[in-house]
């Protein structure tokens, strides 16, 4: 049996509330320590290029005030880079980023820039970040991340949990198939996107997981039952999970 699956809980959209009215509150360092109370693994943000919710003082004060794992999310955008080779944040994961999008849309093309994300991956290695990869479950993808030198990577679960009743199945067998061939390349498999309290049952099917991403649905059902509760409802969910 593999060890308990951990929880980082993404906390973009504590910031999305705020960046709407501009307001100090909520504040991000609470929502932290809030997800960290009823043991979360780790804290999940993105620094976009846009800015568009968590800032750069929210990723300084988080480093400097969590007990747990802080992973950033990021682009390989050379000024987001330079904040993370500063930071250094526990881990790090590169996302593909476009302006237009809501969310991130689809996995990071590491086949499609081997060299660029590779020196992106090297770079924050030697500065003591693990780095996972953003990939879609596609053994194209799965390989080049392998030879880019990634040690890790994070599943792009979002296509299953948006999927139709008739394609959900075909989706859900393409991570399964993901998360063993990434195994097979000796990475660990993390995943995240889209992820919610109906739909989770269908991901942990997924083998090998050490960590699941979650954040809307979390800071979501927070607003009714308060975000502790909220997170510790997901964690009983990924109880069940045997690996
Ligand atoms: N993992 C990655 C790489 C993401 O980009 C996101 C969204 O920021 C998540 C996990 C969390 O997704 P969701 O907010 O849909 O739970």
């Amino acid at each position: 049996m593999n060890k308990k699956l951990e929880l980082g809980v993404n906390i973009d959209h504590v910031a999305t509330l705020r960046q709407a009215r501009g307001t100090i509150y909520p504040k991000i360092v609470d929502a932290a320590a809030c997800c960290e109370a009823a043991g979360a693994d780790g804290i999940t943000v993105h620094l976009r290029e846009d800015r568009r919710h968590i800032q750069d003082k929210d990723v300084y004060d988080l480093k400097s005030m969590l007990n747990i794992r802080l992973n950033l999310e990021m682009a390989i955008n050379p000024e987001i880079v330079n904040i993370a080779l500063d930071i250094v944040p526990e881990e790090a994961c590169i996302v593909p980023e476009k302006r237009e999008e809501l969310t991130t849309e689809g996995g990071l093309d590491v086949a499609g820039q081997m060299s660029e994300v590779g020196a992106v991956v090297e770079k924050l290695t030697n500065a003591g970040v693990e780095v996972s990869l953003f990939v879609d479950p596609d053994e194209k993808q799965l390989s080049a991340s392998a030879a880019v030198g990634a040690k890790v990577v994070e599943l792009h679960t979002g296509t299953f949990c948006d999927a139709s009743e008739n394609v959900a199945k075909d989706e859900l067998d393409r991570l399964i198939k993901g998360a063993e061939i990434a195994h097979d390349l000796g990475m660990v498999v993390n995943a995240g996107h889209g992820i919610n309290l109906d739909n989770i049952e269908a991901v942990l099917k997924m083998p090998w997981m050490k960590t699941l991403n979650i954040g809307h649905s979390i800071i979501a059902q927070a607003v009714f039952v308060g975000l502790e509760q909220s997170v510790r409802d997901m964690i009983k969910k990924m109880e069940t999970y045997n690996g």
